[in-house]
C-alpha cells in the first residue's frame, strides 16, 4: 500500500472535468516523512486543480511500472552524505544501473529536500534530476532543491509544475484555477510546525551519573488539553531559541544596535533569537557573505579547488567565526538577515508511549557542548532545553510523524532494537506501548553507551521490564569499562545464531540513533551475520537486507 492508501496504480479522481488534464504521477522517497508531506500537498493540489494523480512511494515503484509515458513529479530527500531515503535505494539502483528503463516520452521535474550544512545538499534530487533527462525524459521545469525551511519553496515549485503540465499537455492555465486545498499536515491537532503548542515542562533531568562524560537529559512535557496525539516512531518537533548571550555577542560583533529594525518590523534581536538561524555555517550564508565583504580569501575558500578546504575551515566554526574573521563595516540589519536562513525546529524521537500516558510525552536528549576555535558552543535547541527552560516554562512542539518507523501490526511479532545512547528514546515507547497494550510478541534491545555505572539510560525500566518477561533479551555493550572498545554491533556478531533465528522468524529490526557511523557500521554487522548464518554471498546477504527494508521490517532512524 502506499501512503494514501490506495494500490499503487489507483488513481485519484479530482472533483472536476478531467478531460483535457493529464494523469500526474507524484513519485516521492522519503525517509523520515518530509518528501512524503510534500508529495502528499502535491496529490491535494494536483487534484484540486482537476488532474487525476497517482500518489507512489519510490518502494513501491518497479521497472514494469515505468513502461507508459508517465508525467512525473518527483520528490526526493537527501541522507547524510548525499544518500537516497532506505525505502528508495532499490529504485535509486534500478535507474542508475545498467538496466534502467528507458523513459522516452515521460515529462517530470525534481524537487529536493535537503540540509544546506552538509556537503550533499540535496544530492539526490540533483542526480534523479540528471538521470531521468538521461534516460530520455523531458525536463518540464528547473530543478529546485529545497533547504530545511522548505514549506513555501516546495508549494511555489508545486503550482509552476502544475502549470508547466497543463501548458505542456495543451489544457492552458485557464482551466487550472481551483482552489488551493488546505493544507494536509497535522492530523486533526490544530497544532503544527507553523503554529506549535507551548506544552509545559513537568521534569528534567540529567540521566548521566557522576563521572560520565555524557549530559542526556530526560525532558517530560504536558500535552494536556493540546489535543495532540502520537505513535511509538514519531518524533516531537521542538522549535528552539538562539542563546541570547551569543546573540548579544553576534549584535557586537556586528556593530548592530539591538532595537535595528527589520523590514518586517521586528527588532533585530527578537529575530536573531527566534527567526534565523545563526549558528550553523553553510555554503549559501558563505556565499552571501563574501558577496557582501567582498573578501579576496573568503573567495579562494568558496572556489572550486578549495573544496576540501572549506570542509576542514567550517567544521567547528559557526557563523560568529566568519563574521569575527571576514568583518564587514556598517552592514545593516536588514542585509545580514538576508543573508540567514530560517530556525528550523529541530526533531527528537519521542521516548514515550501516547497510550501508556496520553497527557504527557517524553524526551531523551543528549546535548551538545564543546570546544573549538578557542570559543565554547552549545548545541542549539539542545542548549536551550538544557539551559534555558526549566519546569514550568512552556516549550513551542508539534508531532511530526515518521511512518518508517513503527512497530509491526501484529502485536505478536518479535522485534529486535538497535539502540545506543540517545538512540535507545522510541524504544523506551515501544516498550511502553508493548507493556500497555499486552502485545506479547519477544522484544530483544541492543543498548550501548560508555560506562556501565553513569550512562545505562533508563536501567530500573529495562530490567523491570526483563523480569516482568516483556523484555526478552537485554544485550548491552559498555565501550570504555574495559581496555577493548564494544560496541552494540559486536554484541549483534556474538549473538549471530540467534539474530539470525530471530529474523528468520520474522523478526522486524529497529536501528535507531549515530547516522555518521554506527548506522553503517551496525548495518554491515547484519550483512555479516545474515551471509555467515544463512551461508549466502556478499550480495545474497545485502538482497536478503534490502528485502527486510523493503517489507518495512528493517527501519532505521539515524541522525
Ligand atoms: P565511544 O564513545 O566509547 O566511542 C553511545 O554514544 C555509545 O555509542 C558509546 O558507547 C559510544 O562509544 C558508542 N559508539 C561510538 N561510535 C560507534 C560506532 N561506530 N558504532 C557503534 N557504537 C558506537
Amino acid at each position: 500500500l502506499n501512503a494514501s492508501g490506495a494500490q499503487p496504480g489507483a488513481v485519484e479522481g479530482g472533483a472536476q472535468s478531467t478531460a483535457a488534464l493529464p494523469e500526474i504521477t507524484v513519485l516521492y522517497g522519503s525517509q523520515t516523512g518530509n518528501a512524503e508531506g510534500v508529495a502528499e500537498l502535491a496529490r491535494d493540489h494536483a487534484m484540486a486543480h482537476g488532474f487525476n494523480v497517482r500518489l507512489v512511494d519510490m518502494a513501491d515503484m518497479a521497472k514494469k511500472d515505468l513502461k507508459d509515458p508517465a508525467n512525473l513529479m518527483v520528490v526526493v530527500s537527501t541522507q547524510g552524505d548525499g544518500e537516497p531515503p532506505d525505502t528508495a535505494i532499490g529504485f535509486y539502483e534500478l535507474i542508475s544501473g545498467r538496466k534502467a528503463p528507458k523513459l522516452d516520452g515521460h515529462r517530470f521535474a525534481v524537487l529536493g529536500l535537503g540540509d544546506s550544512s552538509y556537503e550533499q545538499f540535496c544530492q539526490m534530487g540533483k542526480e534523479f534530476d540528471a538521470r531521468f533527462a538521461e534516460l530520455g525524459a523531458e525536463r518540464i521545469s528547473d530543478r529546485v532543491d529545497c533547504d530545511v525551511d522548505y514549506d513555501e519553496a516546495a508549494e511555489a515549485w508545486i503550482e509552476s509544475v502544475l502549470a508547466r503540465f497543463a501548458e505542456a499537455t495543451g489544457a492552458g492555465a485557464a482551466q487550472t484555477t481551483a482552489a488551493t486545498p488546505a493544507a494536509a499536515t497535522g492530523g486533526d491537532s490544530p497544532w503544527s510546525k507553523k503554529n506549535p503548542f507551548y506544552a509545559e515542562v513537568l521534569d528534567a533531568v540529567v540521566l548521566n551519573d557522576e563521572g560520565s562524560s555524557k549530559e542526556t537529559r530526560h525532558i517530560e512535557l504536558s500535552l494536556e488539553d493540546s489535543g495532540l496525539a502520537y505513535e511509538p516512531g514519531d518524533a516531537l518537533g521542538v522549535v528552539p531559541h538562539n542563546d541570547p548571550g551569543y546573540v548579544d555577542e553576534l549584535l557586537e560583533k556586528l556593530r548592530l544596535h539591538h532595537d535595528s529594525e527589520l523590514e518586517s518590523g521586528s527588532r533585530i534581536r527578537d529575530a536573531l533569537l527566534a527567526e534565523f538561524e545563526v549558528t550553523t555555517l553553510t555554503r549559501p550564508f558563505m556565499e552571501k557573505w563574501a558577496e557582501l565583504s567582498d573578501d579576496a580569501e573568503l573567495r579562494r575558500l568558496l572556489g572550486e579547488d578549495a573544496r576540501d578546504e572549506l570542509k576542514e575551515w567550517i567544521y567547528g566554526r559557526h557563523i560568529i567565526d566568519v563574521i569575527e574573521q571576514f568583518p564587514i563595516e556598517n552592514l545593516d540589519a536588514a542585509t545580514f538577515t538576508r543573508a540567514l536562513r530560517k530556525l528550523p525546529p529541530r526533531l527528537y524521537s519521542i521516548a514515550s508511549s501516547y497510550n501508556a500516558d496520553p497527557d504527557e510525552v517524553h524526551l531523551t536528549v543528549g546535548v551538545v557542548r564543546y570546544e573549538s576555535h578557542g570559543r565554547s558552543r552549545n548545541g542549539v535547541t539542545t542548549g536551550y532545553l538544557a539551559d534555558h527552560v526549566q519546569p514550568g516554562d512552556r516549550v513551542p512542539v508539534y508531532i511530526d510523524r515518521n511512518k518508517n518507523f513503527k512497530l509491526p501490526h501484529d502485536p505478536s511479532a518479535a522485534i529486535i532494537m538497535v539502540g545506543p545512547g540517545t538512540g535507545v528514546a522510541p524504544f523506551r515507547a515501544f516498550m511502553q506501548e508493548r507493556d500497555e497494550l499486552g502485545a506479547d510478541g519477544d522484544n530483544w534491545l541492543f543498548f550501548g553507551e560508555q560506562h556501565f555505572r553513569s550512562d545505562f539510560l533508563y536501567q530500573a525500566e529495562w530490567l523491570n521490564w526483563r523480569e516482568k518477561g516483556l523484555l526478552t533479551r537485554l544485550d548491552v555493550a559498555f565501550s570504555r569499562d574495559q581496555a577493548e572498545k564494544i560496541y552494540v554491533q559486536d554484541r549483534i556478531r556474538e549473538k549471530g545464531a540467534e539474530v539470525w533465528q530471530w529474523l528468520e522468524n520474522g523478526a522486524h529490526c529497529y536501528v535507531c540513533g549515530d547516522g555518521d557511523r554506527m548506522a553503517a557500521d551496525v548495518h554491515r554487522a547484519l550483512l555479516d551475520v545474515i551471509g555467515e548464518q544463512g551461508g549466502l554471498d556478499e550480495e545474497a546477504a545485502a538482497g536478503y537486507l534490502r528485502d527486510l527494508q523493503q517489507a518495512k521490517r528493517y527501519q532505521r532512524d539515524v541522525y
